[in-house]
């Protein structure tokens, strides 16, 4: 027997955003299948409320309560898919946690997403934002995704290139409200090389024989390195990288790096990507706290809420640190979360 879906109100979501952010939704509904979706959303067109899918809410920032109904992705399930010799295709569904995901696939033996152990989300965004870490992004093994097209209301199967993936950006991401994911497609090969090359993991792996090393070692690599430098939302909630590192153009990138010969930078074909820690770091932000809200000491990039933080807290020091990074270098810094909820 299938139930409709149980719409609550008044919810609390501090326990629902890895910012801690007290606020709450006005109505909040856990889906657990495609059709308890298709009803919530019937739902609230009827009543003509706004919606908010809600995964593990890693990658965004309230900045008030919302009102609206917020739709909790909580549909669970993972299979293997066209297994042979060497490949496999593994499908989650859009409630499954990543980092098990992870731990999931390089146990049983499978290569191409051990390096974005400890991602804290839900496989179901992790496609939002294209999440990567230490050289690699989701699009690299990403096969297909299964989403609920809101214009049509079918469920559609939309390839890696339909999602137009990008640094941190998707067509998801660009297009919100147009799909909601169901199901992720990974493709994982037990002999893809490992990729080793990110110079903190290289570090880290300096010792170790790269020939023996199975997928579960980089995991636990990875794992360890993160823990090193990124705050665990458990006991300092924040939501990874504040901002994205931005990209300028050759010309301001020479002019940059004549004033600041030491500038972190990796060249693209088309520009210069910067370190937005290192502009930050160098701001003199590292580390720097408020009553409420700071940033993370041992990686600029972060922002975290100490006490009791507000979205506007958050947001205000996110300002903050964008104008004082714009005055000394020049340069935009562009805020990676989304941001929801009434200002
Ligand atoms: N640096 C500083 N000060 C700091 C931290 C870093 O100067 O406080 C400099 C260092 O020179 C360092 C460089 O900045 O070499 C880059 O730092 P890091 O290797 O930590 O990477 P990042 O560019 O700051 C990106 C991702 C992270 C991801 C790491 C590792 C973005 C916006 N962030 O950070 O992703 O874990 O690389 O691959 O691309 C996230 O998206 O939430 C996230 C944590």
């Amino acid at each position: 027997m299938s139930y409709g879906p149980q719409i609550r109100e008044q919810v609390s979501l501090k326990d629902l955003n890895t910012m801690a952010i007290a606020v709450k939704a006005e109505q909040f509904v856990d889906i657990e299948n495609a059709d308890q979706l298709v009803q919530a959303l019937d739902i609230a067109r009827e009543q003509q409320v706004e919606t908010l899918v809600l995964g593990g809410g890693s990658n965004l920032v309230f900045a008030g309560n919302f009102e609206g109904l917020v739709l909790h992705i909580a549909i669970r399930g993972r299979r293997w898919e066209q297994v042979t010799d060497d490949t496999a295709v593994l499908a989650l569904a859009a409630g499954e946690n990543w980092h098990d995901a992870v731990l999931y696939a390089a146990r049983s033996g499978y290569r191409g997403i051990e390096n974005l152990a400890l991602i804290p989300g839900t496989a179901g965004a992790a496609p939002v934002q294209n999440i990567g870490a230490y050289g690699v992004e989701l699009c690299d093994t990403l096969e297909s995704v299964t989403a609920l097209d809101w214009d049509s209301r079918h469920v559609v199967t939309l390839s890696a290139e339909h999602c137009q993936f990008a640094y941190r950006d998707s067509f998801f991401k660009r297009n919100p409200g147009r799909y909601i994911i169901l199901e992720i497609r990974l493709r994982l090969s037990r002999t893809a090389p490992l990729k080793l090359g990110y110079r903190d993991l290289q570090d880290y792996l300096s010792d170790a024989d790269a020939e023996k090393l199975s997928p579960l070692d980089v995991a636990e690599a990875v794992m360890a390195v993160r823990r090193r430098k990124l705050p665990d939302p458990e006991t300092l909630p924040n939501t990874g990288s504040f901002f994205k590192n931005p990209v300028i153009d050759q010309a301001q990138f020479e002019q940059l790096q004549k004033c600041f010969p030491d500038v972190v930078f990796y060249p693209l074909t088309d520009g210069v990507k910067l370190a937005a820690a290192w502009l930050i770091d160098q701001a003199g932000w590292k580390g720097f706290r408020n009553a409420r809200v700071g940033i993370h000491n041992r990686q600029a990039l972060v922002l975290i809420n100490h006490s009791q933080g507000t979205g506007q807290d958050v947001l205000a020091l996110a300002e903050d640190v964008r104008e004082s990074v714009r005055e000394k270098f020049g340069v935009e810094l562009e805020v990676e979360p989304g941001i929801v909820g009434a200002r």
